[in-house]
């Protein structure tokens, strides 16, 4: 039995409604964490928690709903920065020799906003907070394919990719203050972000993943108790990949 460390602590888990993001909140939890559940649709707050609605790119929503996490415990332990959306297109699309289409403005955009600077924004709000406290933990969620890339993805890998190289930053900057800094790397995990993909790119997945199978939500919210726990006390600025070895399978 390995010792966490994480009973009372005060977890903020973002995209907490669904998916990882609701496994994760769920986790903590039940390792008797105070957890403030963060997203943009209602979900009812897990045992001994809060939720909170919260657009994660939107800077005065994340600030106020991060002096309410901390007039309401006094304190902020941990942020996981799990909330991410999806707007796939290729960059450009060929159909019979003619352009058929390109991926938008707007498609690019939103997917930065939400995937990469909401990180940003959370963390710039919290991590005052974590040095007052005495440190901290953040955990983003960045991808597989912010390694090695992934067809039709160009604005969730440049995010993914974004992603690791700000987790890499913020463990130089804020190790003196006792914050480690880390990314996970989920493989293809069984959530509604993914289950609404074709049923052929499903099978492909599993194909190419070497254990056989999609993962689900609980391998990654492990994956996020470890890190924060004690045990991983030595951990910081690394990618944590959970994919069931597909990246050697790719
Ligand atoms: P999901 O779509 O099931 O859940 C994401 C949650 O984030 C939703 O509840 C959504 O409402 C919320 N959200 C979206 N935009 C938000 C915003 N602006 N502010 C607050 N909340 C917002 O997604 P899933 O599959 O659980 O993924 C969670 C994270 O893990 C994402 O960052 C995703 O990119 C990443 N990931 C997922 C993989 C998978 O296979 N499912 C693989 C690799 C990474």
């Amino acid at each position: 039995m390995i010792e966490t460390g994480l009973r009372d602590k005060v977890v903020i888990v973002t995209g907490g409604a669904a998916g990882i993001g609701k496994a994760t909140a769920q986790r903590f939890a039940q390792e008797g964490c105070r957890v403030a559940s963060w997203d943009v649709k209602e979900a009812p707050p897990e045992a001994g928690g809060i939720f909170q609605k919260v657009d994660t790119s939107n800077a005065a929503a994340v600030d106020t709903a991060v002096r309410e996490v901390k007039e309401r415990w006094g304190a902020i332990h941990v942020l996981v920065n799990n909330a991410g959306i999806l707007r796939d297109s290729q960059l450009v699309k060929f159909k019979e020799g003619t352009l058929a289409g390109t991926m938008s403005e707007e498609q690019f955009d939103s997917v930065i906003s939400v995937n990469l600077k909401g990180v940003f924004l959370c963390a710039r709000a919290v991590v005052p907070h974590m040095i007052a406290g005495g440190g901290g933990v953040i955990l983003n969620a960045s991808s597989v394919v912010g390694l090695y890339g992934n067809f039709g993805q160009t604005n969730y890998v440049a995010a993914k990719a974004g992603l690791i190289g700000m987790t890499r930053v913020w463990a130089r900057e804020l190790g003196k203050h006792h914050i480690r800094v880390n990314a996970v790397a989920p493989g293809f995990i069984a959530t509604d972000m993914v289950k609404s993909m074709p049923d052929k790119i499903l099978q492909s997945m599993k194909e190419h993943t070497p254990l056989g199978r999609m993962g689900q939500p609980e391998d990654i919210a492990n994956a996020y108790l470890w890190l924060a726990s004690d045990a991983a006390s030595f951990v910081s600025g690394t990618v944590l990949s959970v994919d069931g070895g597909v990246v050697t399978g790719t």
